[in-house]
Protein backbone atom coordinates (compact mmCIF):
# COMPACT_ATOMS: atom_id res chain seq x y z
CA UNK A 1 0.00 0.00 0.00
CA UNK A 2 3.00 2.46 0.98
CA UNK A 3 4.09 2.15 -3.02
CA UNK A 4 0.55 2.96 -3.87
CA UNK A 5 0.78 5.99 -1.34
CA UNK A 6 3.81 7.02 -2.47
CA UNK A 7 3.27 6.90 -6.19
CA UNK A 8 0.33 9.15 -6.47
CA UNK A 9 2.73 11.91 -4.85
CA UNK A 10 5.20 11.70 -8.05
CA UNK A 11 4.36 14.80 -9.45
CA UNK A 12 5.26 16.91 -6.82
CA UNK A 13 8.09 14.56 -5.14
CA UNK A 14 11.54 14.74 -6.60
CA UNK A 15 13.06 11.77 -9.15
CA UNK A 16 15.08 10.76 -6.01
CA UNK A 17 14.67 11.42 -2.42
CA UNK A 18 17.01 9.97 0.00
CA UNK A 19 15.59 9.96 3.70
CA UNK A 20 17.87 9.29 6.54
CA UNK A 21 19.54 6.43 5.31
CA UNK A 22 22.44 4.43 6.76
CA UNK A 23 24.30 1.45 5.61
CA UNK A 24 27.19 -0.92 7.19
CA UNK A 25 29.65 -3.07 5.02
CA UNK A 26 31.63 -5.97 6.73
CA UNK A 27 34.58 -6.23 4.88
CA UNK A 28 35.87 -9.06 7.25
CA UNK A 29 33.90 -10.47 10.53
CA UNK A 30 32.43 -7.06 11.47
CA UNK A 31 29.94 -4.63 10.31
CA UNK A 32 31.49 -1.29 9.89
CA UNK A 33 28.88 1.95 9.56
CA UNK A 34 29.80 3.81 5.85
CA UNK A 35 26.88 5.34 5.71
CA UNK A 36 24.97 7.46 7.89
CA UNK A 37 21.75 9.28 7.90
CA UNK A 38 22.02 10.65 4.32
CA UNK A 39 19.05 12.66 2.89
CA UNK A 40 19.15 14.23 -0.46
CA UNK A 41 16.88 14.70 -2.98
CA UNK A 42 17.44 15.22 -6.94
CA UNK A 43 14.97 16.77 -8.96
CA UNK A 44 13.79 16.40 -12.59
CA UNK A 45 16.68 17.23 -14.94
CA UNK A 46 18.64 18.93 -12.20
CA UNK A 47 23.03 17.88 -12.07
CA UNK A 48 23.83 17.31 -8.34
CA UNK A 49 27.40 17.40 -7.57
CA UNK A 50 28.88 14.99 -4.88
CA UNK A 51 32.38 15.94 -3.55
CA UNK A 52 34.26 14.53 -0.27
CA UNK A 53 37.62 13.00 0.49
CA UNK A 54 38.56 9.54 -0.25
CA UNK A 55 37.10 6.47 1.69
CA UNK A 56 33.87 9.46 2.66
CA UNK A 57 31.74 6.89 1.07
CA UNK A 58 30.44 8.63 -2.25
CA UNK A 59 30.47 5.43 -4.61
CA UNK A 60 29.09 3.19 -2.04
CA UNK A 61 25.91 5.87 -1.65
CA UNK A 62 26.52 5.70 -5.51
CA UNK A 63 25.43 1.93 -5.53
CA UNK A 64 23.06 1.91 -3.08
CA UNK A 65 20.99 4.36 -5.01
CA UNK A 66 20.31 1.55 -7.63
CA UNK A 67 20.82 -1.40 -4.89
CA UNK A 68 24.68 -2.15 -6.24
CA UNK A 69 26.03 -2.85 -2.88
CA UNK A 70 25.87 -6.86 -2.01
CA UNK A 71 23.11 -7.58 0.19
CA UNK A 72 26.13 -10.90 1.50
CA UNK A 73 28.29 -7.79 2.83
CA UNK A 74 25.82 -5.39 3.94
CA UNK A 75 23.49 -4.10 5.95
CA UNK A 76 21.32 -1.04 6.21
CA UNK A 77 20.68 0.35 9.16
CA UNK A 78 17.74 2.81 8.34
CA UNK A 79 15.92 5.00 6.05
CA UNK A 80 14.89 4.86 2.32
CA UNK A 81 15.34 5.58 -1.25
CA UNK A 82 12.79 6.73 -3.06
CA UNK A 83 13.20 6.81 -7.17
CA UNK A 84 9.85 7.73 -8.52
CA UNK A 85 8.11 7.11 -4.85
CA UNK A 86 9.30 3.93 -5.08
CA UNK A 87 11.68 2.21 -2.35
CA UNK A 88 14.52 0.74 -4.35
CA UNK A 89 15.86 -0.69 -1.11
CA UNK A 90 12.43 -2.76 -0.10
CA UNK A 91 12.55 -4.26 -3.68
CA UNK A 92 13.70 -7.66 -5.02
CA UNK A 93 17.00 -7.86 -7.02
CA UNK A 94 14.51 -8.55 -10.80
CA UNK A 95 12.40 -5.22 -10.11
CA UNK A 96 16.31 -3.70 -9.36
CA UNK A 97 17.09 -5.22 -12.54
CA UNK A 98 14.60 -3.59 -14.37
CA UNK A 99 15.21 -0.14 -13.08
CA UNK A 100 18.80 -0.30 -13.47
CA UNK A 101 19.60 0.46 -17.11
CA UNK A 102 16.15 1.61 -18.26
CA UNK A 103 15.61 4.12 -15.71
CA UNK A 104 18.94 4.96 -13.88
CA UNK A 105 22.03 4.66 -15.91
CA UNK A 106 25.45 4.62 -13.88
CA UNK A 107 29.12 5.05 -15.23
CA UNK A 108 31.14 3.83 -13.03
CA UNK A 109 34.24 4.78 -11.42
CA UNK A 110 36.34 2.41 -12.86
CA UNK A 111 35.30 1.89 -16.63
CA UNK A 112 36.60 -1.78 -16.43
CA UNK A 113 33.86 -2.46 -14.20
CA UNK A 114 31.39 -1.92 -16.54
CA UNK A 115 33.51 -3.36 -19.79
CA UNK A 116 34.23 -7.26 -20.58
CA UNK A 117 37.68 -7.36 -21.78
CA UNK A 118 37.10 -10.56 -23.43
CA UNK A 119 34.05 -9.32 -25.46
CA UNK A 120 33.59 -6.60 -28.62
CA UNK A 121 32.37 -3.42 -27.10
CA UNK A 122 29.56 -3.03 -29.53
CA UNK A 123 28.50 -6.16 -28.32
CA UNK A 124 28.25 -5.40 -24.84
CA UNK A 125 26.44 -2.10 -25.39
CA UNK A 126 23.80 -4.23 -27.71
CA UNK A 127 23.20 -6.77 -25.12
CA UNK A 128 22.29 -3.73 -22.63
CA UNK A 129 19.93 -2.61 -25.25
CA UNK A 130 18.22 -5.83 -26.28
CA UNK A 131 17.70 -7.08 -22.39
CA UNK A 132 16.02 -3.97 -21.87
CA UNK A 133 14.19 -3.44 -25.19
CA UNK A 134 14.06 -6.69 -26.12
CA UNK A 135 14.72 -5.61 -29.80
CA UNK A 136 16.53 -7.58 -32.49
CA UNK A 137 20.19 -7.92 -33.06
CA UNK A 138 20.61 -6.19 -36.23
CA UNK A 139 18.57 -3.65 -34.32
CA UNK A 140 20.58 -3.50 -31.33
CA UNK A 141 22.93 -2.92 -33.27
CA UNK A 142 22.15 -0.51 -35.65
CA UNK A 143 21.06 1.78 -32.52
CA UNK A 144 24.92 0.81 -30.81
CA UNK A 145 26.44 2.96 -34.20
CA UNK A 146 23.84 5.58 -33.49
CA UNK A 147 24.46 5.87 -29.86
CA UNK A 148 28.36 5.61 -30.42
CA UNK A 149 27.95 8.89 -33.08
CA UNK A 150 25.57 10.66 -29.97
CA UNK A 151 28.52 10.02 -27.41
CA UNK A 152 30.77 11.13 -30.42
CA UNK A 153 33.03 8.26 -31.31
CA UNK A 154 34.49 8.67 -34.74
CA UNK A 155 33.91 5.26 -37.45
CA UNK A 156 31.46 3.85 -35.31
CA UNK A 157 31.36 1.01 -37.02
CA UNK A 158 35.01 -0.02 -36.75
CA UNK A 159 34.91 1.22 -33.10
CA UNK A 160 32.13 -1.32 -32.10
CA UNK A 161 33.98 -3.92 -32.83
CA UNK A 162 37.33 -3.48 -30.90
CA UNK A 163 37.76 -5.50 -27.22
CA UNK A 164 37.94 -2.66 -24.37
CA UNK A 165 42.19 -2.66 -24.61
CA UNK A 166 41.87 -1.43 -28.61
CA UNK A 167 40.60 1.75 -27.37
CA UNK A 168 41.98 5.06 -25.40
CA UNK A 169 40.92 5.96 -22.09
CA UNK A 170 38.90 8.58 -23.46
CA UNK A 171 37.24 6.36 -26.37
CA UNK A 172 36.60 3.46 -22.94
CA UNK A 173 35.10 6.06 -20.94
CA UNK A 174 32.38 7.17 -24.20
CA UNK A 175 31.43 4.02 -24.74
CA UNK A 176 30.61 3.27 -20.72
CA UNK A 177 28.91 6.78 -21.55
CA UNK A 178 27.18 4.93 -24.56
CA UNK A 179 26.10 1.91 -22.41
CA UNK A 180 24.52 3.61 -19.57
CA UNK A 181 22.24 6.40 -21.77
CA UNK A 182 21.56 3.17 -23.95
CA UNK A 183 18.28 2.99 -22.50
CA UNK A 184 17.67 6.24 -22.26
CA UNK A 185 17.55 6.27 -18.15
CA UNK A 186 16.20 9.74 -16.18
CA UNK A 187 18.84 9.84 -13.99
CA UNK A 188 22.64 9.53 -14.54
CA UNK A 189 24.93 8.32 -11.59
CA UNK A 190 28.64 9.47 -12.81
CA UNK A 191 31.16 8.28 -10.53
CA UNK A 192 34.17 10.05 -11.25
CA UNK A 193 33.24 9.90 -15.01
CA UNK A 194 36.89 12.19 -16.10
CA UNK A 195 39.29 11.22 -13.08
CA UNK A 196 41.51 8.62 -15.02
CA UNK A 197 41.55 10.88 -18.01
CA UNK A 198 44.09 13.88 -19.08
CA UNK A 199 42.78 17.36 -19.07
CA UNK A 200 41.71 18.04 -22.88
CA UNK A 201 40.05 14.48 -23.04
CA UNK A 202 38.08 15.56 -18.98
CA UNK A 203 36.64 19.06 -21.04
CA UNK A 204 35.96 16.60 -24.00
CA UNK A 205 33.95 14.32 -21.74
CA UNK A 206 32.16 16.88 -19.37
CA UNK A 207 30.81 19.08 -22.86
CA UNK A 208 29.59 15.45 -23.93
CA UNK A 209 27.48 15.04 -20.68
CA UNK A 210 26.51 18.58 -20.86
CA UNK A 211 25.47 18.08 -24.00
CA UNK A 212 23.39 14.53 -23.81
CA UNK A 213 21.99 15.98 -20.64
CA UNK A 214 20.16 19.09 -22.72
CA UNK A 215 19.65 16.60 -25.24
CA UNK A 216 17.67 13.92 -23.29
CA UNK A 217 16.35 15.96 -20.44
CA UNK A 218 18.46 13.79 -17.93
CA UNK A 219 19.12 14.01 -14.37
CA UNK A 220 22.71 13.60 -13.23
CA UNK A 221 24.68 13.05 -9.74
CA UNK A 222 28.08 14.05 -10.73
CA UNK A 223 30.69 12.65 -8.52
CA UNK A 224 34.29 14.45 -8.11
CA UNK A 225 37.28 14.95 -6.27
CA UNK A 226 37.25 18.11 -8.18
CA UNK A 227 35.51 20.97 -7.36
CA UNK A 228 36.30 23.16 -10.17
CA UNK A 229 34.62 20.67 -12.04
CA UNK A 230 31.56 20.62 -9.88
CA UNK A 231 31.14 24.31 -10.09
CA UNK A 232 31.47 24.16 -13.75
CA UNK A 233 29.20 21.75 -14.46
CA UNK A 234 26.70 21.19 -11.59
CA UNK A 235 23.45 23.32 -10.15
CA UNK A 236 24.20 22.38 -6.48
CA UNK A 237 26.75 20.78 -4.25
CA UNK A 238 26.50 17.90 -1.39
CA UNK A 239 29.69 17.71 0.42
CA UNK A 240 30.73 14.09 2.25
CA UNK A 241 32.62 13.44 5.42
CA UNK A 242 33.30 10.31 7.32
CA UNK A 243 29.65 9.00 5.53
CA UNK A 244 27.37 11.44 6.24
CA UNK A 245 26.68 14.50 4.24
CA UNK A 246 27.81 17.77 5.79
CA UNK A 247 26.60 20.54 3.39
CA UNK A 248 24.07 20.48 0.81
CA UNK A 249 23.87 24.06 -1.34
CA UNK A 250 23.16 25.57 -4.15
CA UNK A 251 26.31 26.24 -6.28
CA UNK A 252 26.63 29.82 -6.47
CA UNK A 253 26.59 31.17 -2.63
CA UNK A 254 28.44 27.27 -1.92
CA UNK A 255 31.38 29.08 -3.62
CA UNK A 256 31.08 32.65 -2.01
CA UNK A 257 29.61 31.22 1.17
CA UNK A 258 30.19 27.91 2.34
CA UNK A 259 28.35 26.79 5.60
CA UNK A 260 30.18 23.80 6.91
CA UNK A 261 33.83 24.25 7.73
CA UNK A 262 34.92 21.14 6.22
CA UNK A 263 33.31 22.82 2.85
CA UNK A 264 35.60 26.18 3.51
CA UNK A 265 38.46 24.11 4.03
CA UNK A 266 38.16 22.49 0.93
CA UNK A 267 37.81 25.77 -0.94
CA UNK A 268 40.67 27.15 0.49
CA UNK A 269 42.99 24.33 -0.58
CA UNK A 270 41.47 24.95 -4.09
CA UNK A 271 44.93 26.20 -6.26
CA UNK A 272 43.64 29.84 -7.16
CA UNK A 273 43.11 30.40 -3.70
CA UNK A 274 47.04 30.17 -2.77
CA UNK A 275 49.62 32.82 -3.21
CA UNK A 276 51.78 31.59 -6.04
CA UNK A 277 54.61 29.53 -5.31
CA UNK A 278 53.31 28.45 -1.94
CA UNK A 279 52.37 25.23 -1.13
CA UNK A 280 48.66 24.25 -1.11
CA UNK A 281 47.39 24.78 2.42
CA UNK A 282 45.87 21.40 3.39
CA UNK A 283 43.85 19.75 5.89
CA UNK A 284 45.33 19.01 8.87
CA UNK A 285 45.14 15.36 10.30
CA UNK A 286 42.79 12.73 8.78
CA UNK A 287 39.31 11.49 8.23
CA UNK A 288 38.12 9.37 10.97
CA UNK A 289 38.74 5.34 10.20
CA UNK A 290 35.11 3.71 9.87
CA UNK A 291 34.00 2.43 13.11
CA UNK A 292 35.50 5.03 15.14
CA UNK A 293 33.80 8.27 14.31
CA UNK A 294 33.58 10.79 17.71
CA UNK A 295 30.09 11.12 19.52
CA UNK A 296 29.70 14.74 18.07
CA UNK A 297 30.79 16.22 15.01
CA UNK A 298 32.92 14.27 12.64
CA UNK A 299 34.80 16.58 11.57
CA UNK A 300 35.64 18.45 15.11
CA UNK A 301 39.20 16.85 15.93
CA UNK A 302 40.09 18.30 12.31
CA UNK A 303 37.97 21.83 12.59
CA UNK A 304 39.02 25.36 13.63
CA UNK A 305 36.09 26.15 14.66
CA UNK A 306 35.56 23.86 17.36
CA UNK A 307 33.45 24.45 20.66
CA UNK A 308 33.94 21.86 23.28
CA UNK A 309 30.87 20.66 25.26
CA UNK A 310 29.44 22.32 22.01
CA UNK A 311 30.26 20.48 19.21
CA UNK A 312 31.52 16.89 20.67
CA UNK A 313 29.08 16.32 22.63
CA UNK A 314 25.94 14.36 20.45
CA UNK A 315 25.72 13.63 16.47
CA UNK A 316 24.88 17.04 14.86
CA UNK A 317 21.81 16.57 12.74
CA UNK A 318 21.78 17.81 8.87
CA UNK A 319 19.25 20.96 9.23
CA UNK A 320 17.90 23.34 6.56
CA UNK A 321 19.84 26.84 6.14
CA UNK A 322 19.26 29.52 3.44
CA UNK A 323 18.14 27.27 0.66
CA UNK A 324 20.50 24.49 1.23
CA UNK A 325 21.48 22.27 4.60
CA UNK A 326 24.33 22.15 6.72
CA UNK A 327 25.80 19.84 9.67
CA UNK A 328 27.19 22.14 12.43
CA UNK A 329 25.76 24.09 15.27
CA UNK A 330 27.79 26.80 14.60
CA UNK A 331 26.60 27.69 10.98
CA UNK A 332 24.89 31.14 11.54
CA UNK A 333 27.53 32.25 13.64
CA UNK A 334 30.68 31.65 11.27
CA UNK A 335 31.48 33.68 7.77
CA UNK A 336 33.98 31.37 6.58
CA UNK A 337 35.68 32.42 3.42
CA UNK A 338 35.16 30.87 0.18
CA UNK A 339 36.99 31.24 -2.91
CA UNK A 340 38.36 34.15 -4.04
CA UNK A 341 38.95 35.58 -0.17
N1 LIG B 1 32.78 -3.77 -0.74
C1 LIG B 1 33.42 -3.19 0.27
N2 LIG B 1 34.14 -3.91 1.15
C2 LIG B 1 34.78 -3.31 2.16
N3 LIG B 1 34.79 -2.02 2.41
C3 LIG B 1 34.11 -1.25 1.60
C4 LIG B 1 33.38 -1.77 0.48
N4 LIG B 1 32.80 -0.74 -0.16
C5 LIG B 1 33.16 0.37 0.53
N5 LIG B 1 33.94 0.07 1.58
C6 LIG B 1 34.51 1.03 2.54
O1 LIG B 1 33.61 2.10 2.68
C7 LIG B 1 34.29 3.34 2.76
C8 LIG B 1 33.77 4.27 1.69
O2 LIG B 1 34.24 3.84 0.43
P1 LIG B 1 33.83 4.52 -0.94
O3 LIG B 1 34.48 3.75 -2.02
O4 LIG B 1 32.36 4.65 -0.98
O5 LIG B 1 34.49 5.96 -0.81
P2 LIG B 1 34.66 7.09 -1.91
O6 LIG B 1 34.21 8.35 -1.26
O7 LIG B 1 34.00 6.69 -3.17
O8 LIG B 1 36.23 7.15 -2.10
P3 LIG B 1 37.08 7.49 -3.43
O9 LIG B 1 37.08 9.00 -3.51
O10 LIG B 1 38.44 6.98 -3.09
O11 LIG B 1 36.47 6.84 -4.58
C9 LIG B 1 35.77 3.03 2.63
O12 LIG B 1 36.34 3.03 3.91
C10 LIG B 1 35.79 1.65 2.02
O13 LIG B 1 36.93 0.96 2.44
MG1 LIG C 1 34.66 6.33 -5.05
Amino acid sequence: MERTDAATKTDAAPLLSVEGFSLDIAPGREYLPVLDDISLTVGAGEVVGLVGESGSGKSTLAMSLIGLVPKRISRQRGGRILFNGVDVTALPERDLRAIRGSQVGMIFQEPMTALDPAYRVGDQVAEVIRRHNGVSRAEARAQVIEDFRLVEISDPERRADAYPHELSGGLRQRVCIAMAIACRPSLLIADEPTTALDVTTQAQILDLLRRLRAEMDMSIVLISHDLAVIAEFCDRVMVMYAGQIVEQAPIDPFFVRPRHPYSSALLQSLPENQPPLQQLSVLRGSPPALGHVASGCRFAARCDFVQHGRCDVEPIPLRGLDGGAVRCVRAEELALPGVGE
